[in-house]
């Protein structure tokens, strides 16, 4: 391209972050340009409806209902329509004539990642979705380019600000479940559907991006095991606490036995924990790397503002490389080859809360259970008797059973599942009220 000629910019979508995105283009179009280090031109705005109120009033002459005409004419789409279509028929018919394109949409990165990918390869299209993953936060550029020289094991997150003011809420004002959702939908922060923060899928979709920029290969959502936070009880969050630990639905990706394991689930989080620490509506990431070790990302990870700083970010690196012809550079490969481990596979601590008979033997009789499925036990506690109502007294008191929490060792998911299975089918165990996946300091 002569660098003369403008930068042309096809907007695809004008909801929160969409409006966001047309005002900082339309308002700083000089900073934008002098920051490309060339000029740039918003081509349009396309929209489904003309005439619908937006965050900020779109000029009139940008409003266009026709996406396709726009996609051609532009140098750079910014999609964000979100879902699957017409979304993911228009990415795709920009990448397939070379054009690059911006995006925000973690559902069709998740789902059609590794065909996207491909298809950038095959034309050379730029293709960059920084805002897919925690809002605001830089969390892929640096996994992409800073990290790229490094070997990244496991990166471990808070992505998704729903289900953290949720959890946090209980933890913290002891508020039930449906209250803290219901004050989350207020401020804005769910999708439009709740089962998509509350089920866990919005953190899967953003587990199969991370794993895959993180892996240099393409996961998709079918390879991320997805459990949610509605089981999640305000006992499970009170015996956390008690033990020092704090419940996060985390989305981790890490290597374990020569492939990697993707997983969103509730997780006992150690109160001293730099995660734990992340409170509200907030996101952070977490990356441990060979080389650098430990790292942490913090931010907001939705909000039309907050999202459209990381699209801008996007668009203006995307654009000085256009500017400079520089061409695509392999986000993935195949030097490693890492494959996706099922949940049975992955390896970790656990956390188990049951209630036995206050009898002698019952620990010894545990305790045999667990090494006979080769799961070793690093801590064990006794907090409290149980009364036979079910409430939890001081130590020693209740006549009734007594309350014992176990936190394991690594072990192997399919050996925790079988341990549980036998657990329960002991006469002397009456319940298990808990069995929680644990992350402790690395
Ligand atoms: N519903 C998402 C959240 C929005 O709660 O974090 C950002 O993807």
């Amino acid at each position: 391209m002569n660098v003369a000629e403008p930068i042309t910019i096809g907007l695809l979508g004008a909801g929160s972050v969409g409006a966001q995105v047309a005002r900082t283009l339309v308002e700083e179009r000089e900073l934008i340009s002098a920051r490309v280090g060339a000029p740039v031109r918003v081509a349009g705005v396309a929209v489904r409806d003309v005439e619908t109120p937006r965050d900020w009033r779109i000029p009139k002459e940008l409003l266009t209902t026709d996406a396709e005409a726009l996609v051609d004419e532009a140098d750079l789409v910014i999609e964000l329509i979100g879902g699957f279509e017409p979304a993911g028929a228009l990415v795709e018919r920009a990448l397939r004539q070379g054009t690059a394109v911006v995006t925000g949409n973690k559902a069709l990165l998740a789902a059609r990642g590794d065909e996207l990918h491909a298809l950038a390869a095959e034309t050379g299209a730029l293709l960059r979705y920084e805002a897919s993953v925690g809002g605001a936060i830089p969390i892929l550029r640096p996994i992409e380019d800073s990290l790229s020289g490094d070997r990244i094991t496991k990166v471990m997150g808070i992505v998704n600000g729903t289900t953290n003011y949720i959890l946090d809420q209980m933890d913290t004002t002891g508020a039930a479940f449906d209250d803290a959702l219901a004050e989350a939908q207020k401020l804005g922060y769910a999708e439009a559907d709740p089962s998509a923060d509350v089920d866990g899928h919005d953190a899967a979709a953003k587990a199969a991006i991370l794993g895959t920029l993180a892996f240099h290969a393409p996961f998709t959502l079918e390879d991320v095991y997805c459990q949610g936070i509605r089981e999640v009880t305000q006992e499970d969050i009170e015996a956390a606490a008690s033990s020092g630990y704090v419940i996060k639905l985390l989305a981790i990706v890490e290597r374990q036995n020569g492939g990697a394991v993707l997983r969103v689930h509730p997780t006992l989080l150690a109160r001293t924990h730099p995660l734990a620490t992340v409170r509200g509506a907030f996101n952070a990431v977490f990356v441990v790397a060979e080389s650098a070790g430990e790292l942490m990302f913090y931010g907001q990870g939705a909000g039309g503002v907050p999202t459209s700083s990381a699209i801008m970010g996007d668009v203006v690196a995307v654009a000085r490389r256009i500017r400079s012809a520089v061409p695509e550079t392999p986000l993935l490969s195949d030097a490693e080859d890492l494959h996706a481990l099922t949940i049975d596979a992955a390896e970790t601590q656990y956390y188990i809360d049951m209630q036995v008979a206050d009898q002698e033997g019952v620990i010894a009789e545990i305790a045999r259970v667990l090494a006979d499925h080769r799961v070793s036990i690093e801590s064990m506690r006794q907090p409290g008797s149980v009364s036979p109502e079910g409430e939890v007294e001081e130590a020693g008191r209740g006549d009734a059973g007594a309350q014992v929490q176990i936190v394991t060792h690594q072990a192997k998911e399919e050996h925790l599942r079988a341990t549980v299975e036998t657990l329960e089918s002991l006469d002397v165990v009456k319940s298990i009220s808990s069995v929680l996946r644990v992350e402790v300091e690395q």
